[in-house]
């Protein structure tokens, strides 16, 4: 893990917040009235003690100065918590700073908090938010089925749930949903495999291995998914092939999201499998786990350099591209998604209408969560400097 808090810190050092406004799926968004839970809250927000000192984890590195931002459109009030899962991903740093500027620049005060992906420090950590009076809750959770019961209590106490990025299960607390397209990260990973490998018309066989999330994050199962409906038919007939045999979700899952999890399952099946032959593609959901396979390439693998997918766009990967370590990655621009939560957030504050995009893929076993989708989109070398540099994502010298 270090490796990757190290890059973190130093991501986090370096990365401009940007305002910005959602892509092509805004253009689709609709709304809908403000649930029950909305309007209920304002007699529970009386009695509501004051809040705690903030208690986040161990500041990383010293942020850099915000670039110039629009004023805010309305000035809200009132106190918010923002439930991370941890600091040791870039991208949960990004996610939570980006959250908490955008709703502070709003007029909200904000308790964030990172859980140092334990399950049972996020419930404390939630709980205590709600114990402060915060008027909304944002969380993205570490373990999608774990959290019925504390946010129970923040329904009870008239409190809206955002549930960030990742869907949380098995409880009708949650309002609102503000994520990615999750199933067409999937897709966009597969698709590249499909194009690069140009798997209509060769005739291979190539050689390919799969590396997933993890079976806590809802999430992991719609990347997981999206990649392997686009490659299913080509394994099926047989031009595609997992020497290893693992193919299933349940078989390539990553606990944790891990990296060194991620390595050490790679070095096991190079070492077994591709001691003597070439493996194609090693098809990763995400940038930390892309990121542990290509440290087991390095490490125990002799033969051609095969294509391997990502996605988050974090620093050390996208170094990794521009070394042909890391064939391409999925960019998904925290600063939108930030927004566009906020944006719900403020909704939800004012008894007025949030934004959303979605009322029909993301059910949590409770009824389907409205939800807003941000188009992520495809990164490599070639477009990177557009897409990460111009846009004031990251400076070149981040990369270097
Ligand atoms: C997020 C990904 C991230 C992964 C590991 C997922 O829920 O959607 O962007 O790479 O968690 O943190």
């Amino acid at each position: 893990m270090t490796g990757k808090l190290v890059k973190s810190l130093l991501c986090i050092s370096t990365v401009a917040l940007l305002l910005a406004g959602c892509g092509k799926s805004e253009e689709v968004g609709g709304t809908i009235p403000p649930q029950p839970v909305a309007r209920e809250r304002a007699s529970s927000e009386a009695a509501a003690p004051a809040a705690e000192e903030k208690k986040e984890e161990a500041a990383p590195a010293a942020e850099a100065p915000k670039a110039e931002e629009p004023a805010p459109a309305a000035s809200g009030g009132g106190n918010v918590g923002v439930s991370m899962p941890t600091k040791d991903l870039q991208r949960w740093n990004q996610d939570g700073i980006n959250i908490r500027d955008q709703l502070q620049e709003a007029g909200y005060e904000v308790d964030l908090q990172f859980a140092s992906n334990d399950v049972q420090t996020q419930i404390a950590q939630i709980e205590n938010m709600i114990n402060n009076g915060c008027g909304c809750l944002v969380v993205a959770a570490i373990d999608s089925e774990s959290l019925g019961d504390v946010l129970g209590k923040a329904k009870s106490a008239g409190i809206s749930v955002v549930s960030y990025d990742r869907l949380i299960m098995g409880t009708d607390a949650v309002t609102y949903y503000a994520t990615f397209d999750n199933y067409k990260v999937g897709t966009v990973q597969g698709t590249y495999v499909k194009d690069t490998l140009d798997l209509d018309n060769a005739d291979g066989p190539f050689n390919i291995e799969f590396t997933a999330g993890d079976p806590g994050d809802n999430n992991a199962g719609f990347f997981f998914n999206g990649a392997y409906d686009v490659l299913k038919p080509y394994i099926d007939e047989g031009k595609l092939v997992v020497k290893s045999g693992e193919q299933t979700f349940e078989a390539v899952a990553t606990a944790a999201w891990a990296s060194e999890t991620a390595q050490a399952r790679a070095e096991k099946i190079l070492t077994a499998n591709y001691s003597g032959e070439d493996l194609d593609v090693w098809l990763c959901s995400n940038d930390s786990t892309a990121f542990g396979v290509e440290n087991a390439l390095e490490a125990v693998y002799k033969g051609k350099y095969p294509i391997v997918t990502g996605q988050d766009c974090d620093v050390a990967n996208v170094k990794n591209m521009l070394a042909g370590k890391q064939a391409m990655s999925v960019f998904k621009d925290t600063r939108t998604l930030a927004s566009k939560t906020v944006e719900m957030v403020d909704a939800i504050m004012k008894g007025s209408e949030a934004p959303i995009n979605d009322t029909k893929t993301y059910d949590n076993g409770t009824g389907v969560i409205p939800s807003f989708l941000c188009d992520p989109v495809f990164a490599d070398a070639n477009n990177y400097k557009a897409l990460l540099i111009d846009s004031g994502y990251y400076s070149e010298s981040d990369l270097q």
